[in-house]
């Protein structure tokens, strides 16, 4: 029953995690094409660093705290499937390093890269996601 009520809880913290993957480089779009300086990059400035501080990095740390526990208690170490998940779970963690760096350097006024990097950025993280989910609901191998 626990281990239940901690995967309602996983997958609870995989969909804020997700949403801000999905959504901060969004706002990043918008952001390369505003002027520096401008109220808007300002704004936009508060909102990146609100989402990353307030929902992205908690819900990362609870997702793989819980994920790591299911794991464990679930005897998970040894299925194709749970390895498969864990290097896209990697990628999609070594992403939301990305995203810090990509943060830090709107936040300094330094960012260099065009809206149309972002975009692509953008798909990134809906491809793992798509990856993860079907490895863990199918489990294939
Ligand atoms: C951070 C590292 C992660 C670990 C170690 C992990 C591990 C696990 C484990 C062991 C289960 C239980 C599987 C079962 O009982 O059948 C589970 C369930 C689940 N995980 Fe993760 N997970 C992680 C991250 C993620 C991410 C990033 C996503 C989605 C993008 C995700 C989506 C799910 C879903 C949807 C379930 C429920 C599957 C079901 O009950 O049928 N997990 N996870």
């Amino acid at each position: 029953m626990l281990y239940l009520w901690l995967k309602a809880f996983h997958v609870i913290a995989v969909i804020a995690w997700m949403a801000g993957m999905l959504y901060l480089p969004r706002l990043f779009v918008y952001h390369a094409d505003t002027p520096r300086g401008s109220i808007q990059s300002e704004t936009f400035k508060i909102m990146e660093r609100r989402l990353l501080k307030a929902i992205i990095n908690p819900a990362m740390i609870v997702t793989w705290v819980l994920g790591l526990y299911l794991l464990w208690d679930g005897g998970w170490y040894k299925s194709g499937w749970m390895h498969a998940k864990i290097a896209l779970v990697l990628i999609m963690s070594g992403l939301h390093g990305v995203y810090v760096r990509r943060l830090k350097d709107f936040a300094a006024d330094k960012n260099t890269k065009p809206a149309k990097y972002y975009r692509i950025l953008n798909e990134v993280p809906t491809v793992l996601m798509i990856g993860i989910v079907i490895l863990v609901i199918v489990k294939p191998f």
